[in-house]
């Protein structure tokens, strides 16, 4: 494979040079095309290029660019209005951030300023940004080693996956009895997570049912906050406009990023309750100069005006039980598909029987991306699992065109 000279980035190999993007397709420098099935991993929900995105964006640009952090331009006071009308009630302020490691390193630094306590609990294996903090919460070890130390009291716990025993209350019901462990230690900050499903570069573990109301009422238990990272899960992918709502639970803390401005602006959200900050939080108040910037909060404001105009979250839902549905009915007695799970347009199997639970599968799944990715279907390399998240407009030929070509590959192997 090629390898790229412009950006360094370890973990994510460099694949092509992007020369257009549009709805659900992808064009290389060459002029081949490709069907996507990443969205940028879960950014590009509303389809690349989303034209009345980039015209808000390019509106904007006619009026104002910039707010320093003690202004607010129209569009910021519109989109903070319109952002926490979408949460319930309590969640009634946002912080501004630049995109969603900025946001979790917020809410973690939200987290110890109203406890007074240090630990945070999160889960091995997981990711939530590249900062000390955030890749403290989850990030694998092997990756990390040289900068060690990260941040001192984060405990990673293992995430219950949903597939790990059955009946999967059981698996439920020892994490719970492990995190309670913690929790009544009461030195535990937040308790820090993805709503239910892990997005992250790939684990794409999924909790069994319950497990956010579980965690909600323990935290409660036990003055811990919950902070949820709803980067990948947010705005309509997992068939829900928030990821919160399949359990209707009603966090303390939510961070959002990604599929928030529809990858035209770098834009991420903390939205927490604003009497437990002004209460508690004393002299800590997180800001960013370029968070919530005008361009990208235009581009955030018109994407949730479109996610709930064309209530997106449905598209998603209907569009990924189609997916299930051709998969189980193609691959459910191939050795390669294994633990189909998921929510919405967020997807996702095991690739190998062979493999033993906890083995290293990233080159067979490495092979797999490879070969789609020949034959004109572009899907982010997860690692040990095949992901499946594109646009949620993506038309149902397409769907099903990007969808042929990687059973037709699993088929191969
Ligand atoms: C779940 C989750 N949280 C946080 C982040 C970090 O967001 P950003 O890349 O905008 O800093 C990511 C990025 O992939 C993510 O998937």
């Amino acid at each position: 494979m090629i390898k790229h000279n412009i950006v360094y980035n370890p973990v994510v190999d460099w694949r092509f040079d992007l020369a257009k993007a549009e709805g659900s397709l992808l064009w290389d420098k060459e002029g081949k095309q490709y069907i996507d099935f990443s969205s940028g991993w879960n950014t590009t929900n509303l389809g690349w290029n989303n034209p009345e995105v980039n015209k808000a964006v390019s509106d904007q640009a006619h009026k104002n660019v910039y707010a320093p952090m003690w202004t607010a331009d129209e569009v910021q006071s519109k989109y903070a209005k319109k952002l926490t009308d979408a949460f319930p009630e309590e969640l009634d302020v946002v912080c501004r951030a630049t995109g969603g490691t900025e946001a979790n390193e917020m809410a973690l630094k939200i987290a110890r300023a109203v406890t007074g306590r240090s630990q945070i609990v999160s889960f091995a294996h997981t990711y939530h940004g590249q900062s000390f903090g955030t890749l403290a919460l989850g990030f694998v070890p092997a990756y990390v080693k040289q900068i060690a130390p990260l941040v001192p009291e984060f405990i990673q716990m293992d995430y219950p996956n949903a597939f790990a025993e059955q009946p999967e209350e059981k698996t439920l019901e020892k994490f719970l009895t492990e995190l309670e462990k913690h929790l009544k230690t009461e030195k535990v900050a937040a308790v820090f997570t993805e709503p239910g499903l892990i997005t992250g570069w790939g684990s794409m573990l999924q909790a069994p049912k319950g497990y956010l109301t579980a965690v909600r009422e323990l935290t409660q238990k036990y003055g811990t906050l919950l902070v949820v990272d709803e980067v990948g899960t947010g705005f309509s992918r997992t068939g829900k406009l928030f990821g919160i709502e399949h359990e209707e639970v009603i966090p303390d803390i939510v961070t959002l990023a990604k599929g928030i401005s529809n990858g035209a602006g770098a834009i991420g959200a903390v939205v927490t309750k604003g009497k437990m900050v002004e209460e508690y939080a004393g002299a800590f108040k997180p800001t960013s100069t370029f968070g919530w910037n005008p361009l990208a909060c235009a581009a955030a404001l018109k994407n949730l005006e479109i996610h709930q105009r064309d209530k997106v979250w449905e598209e998603a839902d209907r569009k990924g039980k189609l997916v299930k549905a051709e998969l189980e009915k193609q691959l459910s007695d191939d050795k390669n598909m294994q633990n189909l799970r998921g929510l919405g347009l967020e997807i996702a199997f095991d690739i190998s029987s062979d493999n033993k639970e906890g083995e290293d599968n990233s080159e067979l799944s490495t092979v797999i991306v490879d070969r789609c990715f020949e034959k004109g279907l572009h899907l982010a390399d997860a690692g040990d699992c095949i992901q499946i998240m594109p646009p949620l407009t993506i038309s149902e030929d397409q769907l099903k065109e990007g969808l042929e070509t990687l059973i037709s590959v699993i088929k191969s192997l």
